[in-house]
């Protein structure tokens, strides 16, 4: 391919969202517990990101934050662009929240609309917010009126299927001023393991003029583009798989998008693990560290044969140290056996290194 037509498929596919530009049109979803400083940071050594995320942020509780030392908000300044996510039932909390947001130089405001959480649906929050059309066109409309900043949505496909209904809050959702909308293509008391309804995207798609983004099961450049011919979305979320394979925004922006500014990957699954934990180390608190660890290790592991070994290990450590330690001697015991399997997943764009 010639760097001319590199250049127009990049102009083509990137997307512009109320004057940000993302490219790749590759995000990290919001992760209560995962998408943090840490995660984002891991996630961008390997490149191929579009749009990083926080996690939910409770909007009431937001401007008395301490965005210094909050696990929450901590942030450098390579994690750019960032979306900040908040969860809200009211419209009340909206104006000093936003304003804390704009405060901390956020690059996207985002609606949690999916959130299926019973904690976070008594609350009134995420899907059960959704379910309340009139409350939800209200919030927005403020939400419009307060910031500059692109304002998104991210919802799930409902309580049950109802593709008229579902088009029509989505229209709602594009007349008030969301400027992206992205779904998690599961219905309301769908779980995880659940095939993702990846099909269900595409009426909105092509009833919307905003970008439309599909989420849910992409774990491979392979589940990419099929969601994408399925969806004919403009773009992928990713959530699970970001922890699990940091690396794989990186893999989908080549073989996808053709986007080849980093396409030698050096990747040692130990250095992948000791860089996440050094840059949880240097920027949580103590208390702040091991249950990120624990969440973190729960999805990393799974790389491994036997993987749940490693996660077990992590999961029973009373204390960082002790979490560190036990990983070092599941790496040194097992890490050969992860590689035969990476490689022949990842291709031979990738050089792996052997465990330190
Ligand atoms: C541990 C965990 C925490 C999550 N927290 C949030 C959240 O804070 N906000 C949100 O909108 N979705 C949240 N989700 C849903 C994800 O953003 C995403 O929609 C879901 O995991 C499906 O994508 P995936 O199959 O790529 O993981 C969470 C999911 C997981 C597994």
């Amino acid at each position: 391919m010639t760097d001319k037509q590199t250049q127009l498929s990049r102009d083509e596919k990137s997307l512009n969202i109320r004057g940000l530009n993302v490219w790749p049109p590759l995000f990290l979803a919001p992760m209560a517990g995962l998408t943090h400083s840490a995660l984002r940071t891991t996630i961008l050594s390997f490149g191929g990101v579009g749009l990083l995320s926080t996690e939910m942020l409770a909007a009431r509780c937001l401007p008395e934050e301490n965005a210094n030392v909050s696990p929450y908000l901590i942030r450098t300044e390579q994690e750019y662009p960032l979306s900040y996510q908040l969860l809200l039932s009211q419209p009340d909390v909206l104006k000093p929240a936003v304003a804390a947001l704009e405060s901390l130089s956020a690059n996207a405001i985002d609606i949690n609309l999916g959130c299926p959480a019973p904690r976070v649906r008594k609350a009134g929050g995420g899907s059960q917010l959704a379910a309340n059309g009139q409350l939800v066109r209200t919030i927005i409309r403020e939400a419009r009126k307060e910031t500059s900043l692109p304002l998104t949505a991210k919802i799930r496909l409902g309580r049950q299927l109802d593709a008229d209904g579902l088009l029509d809050f989505c229209l709602m959702l594009e007349g008030e001023g969301v400027d992206m909308l992205t779904i998690h293509a599961r219905l309301e008391s769908e779980s995880f393991c659940r095939k993702p309804r990846w099909g269900a995207i595409a009426n909105i798609k092509n009833n919307l003029s905003i970008p439309v983004i599909a989420n849910g099961g992409i774990d491979c450049v392979d589940a990419a583009k099929r969601c994408l011919r399925e969806s004919g979305a403009d773009g992928l979320m990713i959530g699970r798989s970001a922890a699990a394979k940091p690396w794989i925004f990186s893999e989908i922006a080549r073989d996808v998008y053709g986007d080849e500014s980093k396409s030698l990957l050096m990747l040692s699954l130990p250095r992948v693990y000791h860089d996440f934990c050094q840059a949880l180390q240097e920027r949580f608190r103590v208390e702040r560290r091991l249950g990120r660890l624990k969440e973190f290790t729960h999805y990393f592991a799974t790389n491994y044969a036997f993987g749940h070994h490693l996660a077990s290990r992590v999961q029973s450590s009373g204390t960082v140290e002790e979490a560190l330690g036990r990983a070092a001697e599941f790496f040194g015991r097992t890490d050969a056996e992860a590689f035969t399997s990476l490689q022949d997943e990842l291709g031979e764009n990738f050089i792996f290194l052997p465990a330190d």
